[in-house]
């Protein structure tokens, strides 16, 4: 068990004597009760008033733009950064095992996030260098040489998700901080516990006030923070509906920067002309990898209807290959859930896509032993569905079976979402005639692969609620910045 009592504000580790949070692993364990989640630790539940504490601090540490952060150079702030990173390799085998108990990611996944989130990291200095050459001059025929430079914008709040809670939240994080922003930084719910280890060397890597965490319950701090006016940054990778509410608090909405990853339905288009072997295996990695849990999972797969069923049985054949079990198993593909409400959610719209003639097409699909939910293929699927719309961010896949290319495009259209899409089809000249109307509708159009983020070093946007802003390595350290002049009449 990890019991934290301490929160980083101003340089300083406070001593946290207040109520805690307790942490329960997705993992279940046996009980005189039956099964229940472990406990494996608490946090501090900070109330508004530490929270305006840490505001402070990330306010002083900035001074409007004269603190020693902001007016550091480029090359103090990588080295900073690059002692971070060497004291958070140090801590990789605790913040490893924190992951896979916290929420419950199979240990390997758990060490690829660890490592995927050093290479982001090192991928970010290599960048800013790369920016920083860059910075040259403009001149024109006026007479005026204008230097560019990259400024920082102010204070961030910056809050992550529970999928990656290490490596998406480092994603906006680093680029923050390595601008010369200040922080303020509140882990996910589930995911909280894992950077704990990580707080010592936050302290000892960067000037006081630069990087300030705050715990507990986001609705009671959070709204507190953007009511003051102060965060210039809100950084979220989460919910449109939590970042709708938040920017509505901020007073100056007009002034503040918004730098969101949220929800997403991506489709994948599966055309008669597919692979049917191949849009089976990138179906299986795009909807089940996580458990689902990925806001790049595929969430709807569209499939001809010449092709529908022998795909469907083709995708369920693969799905009962995978290894349902506990996150620590070699090979294991789907593992138990960290939010406690998912599994009686996804049983609720397996059961209401099966009142409108949907067939579970897969072995065990949807049984649940508490946090543990089977992947269920559901097949066919239509629009009176709850699952055709609602994003369910867990292992069922939905197959609709369509009759002309028009419905999946129109179904894109009408979508809220807007991140990416997969079209699966080996006649060029059908995957020509889709791009231009999909590029439209999404910010990443993927053919014969499965939607996802990386490689890290693509842009990483989406249209409508999915996004605000663009991150990756080099264009968040865009976002985090703004491009300044001085222009000087020769
Ligand atoms: O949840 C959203 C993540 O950005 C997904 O990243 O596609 O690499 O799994 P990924």
């Amino acid at each position: 068990e990890i019991n934290q009592r301490e929160y980083l504000c101003n340089g300083e580790m406070k001593q946290w004597n207040g109520t805690v949070h307790p942490v329960y692993s997705p993992v279940c364990v046996q009980t005189p009760n039956g099964l229940e989640r472990k406990l494996i630790g608490s946090y501090p539940i900070c109330t508004e008033a530490e929270a305006a504490e840490a505001l402070d601090a990330a306010v002083k540490a900035y001074d409007n733009g004269r603190g020693e952060w902001p007016t550091m150079s480029v090359a103090q702030r990588i080295d900073c950064v690059k002692k971070f990173t060497q004291k958070m390799k140090e801590k990789k085998d605790i913040v490893v095992k924190l992951i896979m108990w916290e929420i419950g990611k199979s240990y390997a996944d758990s060490v690829k996030e660890f490592d995927r989130t050093v290479e982001y990291i090192d991928a970010t200095i290599k960048a800013l260098k790369g920016i920083d050459r860059k910075s040259s001059t403009f001149e024109d025929e006026q007479g005026i040489v204008a230097q560019v430079r990259r400024s920082p914008l102010g204070v961030v709040l910056c809050m992550g998700p529970f999928n990656y809670p290490l490596n998406e939240t480092f994603t906006t994080l680093i680029p923050a901080i390595i601008m010369g922003n200040t922080l303020l930084f509140k882990p996910p719910k589930h995911g909280t516990l894992l950077h704990y280890p990580l707080l010592e060397a936050f302290r000892d890597s960067f000037p006081k006030g630069v990087v300030n965490t705050i715990y507990g319950r986001g609705n009671s701090i959070v709204p507190g923070l953007m009511q003051s006016g102060k965060i210039d940054v809100l950084t979220l990778i989460g919910s449109s509906r939590v970042a709708n509410e938040l920017k509505k608090l901020h007073p100056k909405v007009n002034r503040l920067r918004a730098i969101l990853g949220l929800d997403a339905k991506n489709a994948a288009i599966i055309t008669a002309k597919a692979d049917l072997k191949q849009a089976v295996s990138e179906t299986v990695l795009g909807a089940l990898s996580f458990n689902g849990q990925r806001c790049t999972a595929l969430k709807i797969i569209f499939v001809h209807r010449s092709i529908a069923h022998a795909f469907s049985k083709a995708l369920s054949e693969e799905v009962n290959k995978l290894k349902v079990g506990m996150p620590w198993e070699p090979g294991v593909a789907l593992t138990p859930l960290p939010e406690p409400g998912k599994p009686a959610y996804l049983k609720d719209i397996i059961d209401d896509a099966v009142s409108f003639g949907a067939k579970i097409m897969n072995e065990n699909g949807g049984a649940t032993v508490e946090s543990l939910v089977y992947p269920a293929v559901l097949f066919p699927v239509n629009d009176q569905m709850k699952v055709y719309r609602e994003e369910q961010f867990g292992p069922v896949i939905p197959v609709v079976p369509y009759d002309d290319l028009e419905t999946p495009i129109q179904y894109l259209i009408d979508s809220t979402h807007g991140q990416q899409v997969s079209i699966f089809s080996y006649d060029k000249n059908e995957v020509a005639s889709l791009i231009d109307p999909l590029m439209n509708q999404v910010s990443r159009v993927n053919i014969n692969c499965q939607c996802q983020r990386g490689p890290d070093v693509f842009p990483f946007t989406g249209r409508k609620d999915s996004a605000e802003g663009t991150l990756s390595v080099e264009d968040a350290l865009r976002s985090f910045s703004i491009r300044s002049l001085v222009a000087t009449k020769l």
